[in-house]
């Protein structure tokens, strides 16, 4: 088989209203809450770049400029920080700045992630790219020197040239918050997709692998997307359109090494920022 290009675009759905965190979303994009000192959506983009990927498009809505400013030049603060001690604080988005290109592309109307990720097609055309919810945080694993979840699907990407979509193992009375998938195991903690089904009940669920906010997609996904009826919640789900590919095509679904928290709730946002702020914060 030949070698499977590099990856080099990142989608990241940043449309949402973010209303679990209201009023603090009020004015203020959910993905520009600090994790300690760091932006939800910066964690994403140094993930993306840590699996090799530096075009990153942000599909963005009304409310959302501060995530534009944040991965600009600000002069003013700059030149009031030059020289000083405090510029060090600025190494990480700058390193981030001299490394990516941005693109930011309007969702108009809130019809779902799935709708979310058909606006980015024009950025991505024919390539196989990635998806970042970057209100999951993922964390490097600590017992082992592997990257962190998008490099670890890359990986995979590389081998088997087809999508890849990280899952987590939830207590079985969660499966309604997520997608759940079921397959077969080709490999320790690999499953070949065969079904998936977005937000079953407990009961109705037929695993407990959930799918989280890490995927890597081959560009057929919006030939797929296009066909997508809305569903759960009247919008059209990114789920719907993976469980019509795996049907057609192999889809694997991988329990990624490290750990996840789900910023996008109060509980989870609040172990993020102790363990960040116990393991990675240094004044
Ligand atoms: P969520 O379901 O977490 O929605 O979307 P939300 O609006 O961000 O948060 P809550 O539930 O109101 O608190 C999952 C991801 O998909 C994006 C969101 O920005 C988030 O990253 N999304 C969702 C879009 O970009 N567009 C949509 O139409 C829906």
């Amino acid at each position: 088989m030949a070698k499977a290009p590099t990856i080099r675009k990142c989608l990241f759905p940043a449309a949402g209203y973010g209303t679990r965190f209201l009023p603090a979303t009020k004015a203020m994009p959910k993905e520009m809450l600090p994790i300690v000192n760091k932006p939800l959506i910066q964690y994403g983009v140094e993930e993306a770049m840590e699996a090799g990927m530096t075009q990153i498009g942000f599909i963005t809505g009304r409310g959302k400029r501060a995530i534009a400013d944040h991965f600009d030049t600000s002069f003013e603060l700059e030149h009031q920080i030059f020289g000083t001690s405090k510029e060090s604080h600025l190494d990480d988005i700058r390193q981030v700045m001299d490394s990516c290109d941005f693109v930011f592309m309007r969702q108009r109307e809130m019809l779902g992630l799935g709708h979310a990720i058909l606006t980015g097609e024009p950025m991505i055309g024919a390539e196989t790219f990635a998806v970042i919810l970057a209100d999951d945080l993922c964390a490097a694993p600590t017992d082992s020197d592997e990257k962190r979840a998008l490099a670890q699907l890359a990986e995979l990407y590389e081998r088997y040239q087809c999508s890849v979509i990280a899952i987590e193992e939830v207590p079985k009375e969660d499966t309604a918050s997520y997608g759940i998938i079921s397959g077969d195991e080709i490999a320790p903690g690999i499953y070949q997709v065969n079904d998936m089904v977005e937000k079953p009940k407990p009961e109705d669920a037929p695993t407990n692998m959930a799918i989280i906010g890490r995927y890597i997609l081959t560009p057929e996904i919006f030939g797929y997307l296009k066909q997508t009826a809305p569903g759960a919640n009247g919008e059209v789900q990114i789920t719907d359109a993976l469980k019509q590919l795996a049907q057609n095509r192999q889809v694997l679904a991988v329990k990624f090494k490290g750990q996840r928290f789900d910023c996008g709730s109060i509980e989870g946002f609040v172990e993020a920022t102790n363990y960040y702020y116990e393991n990675h914060y240094s004044d």
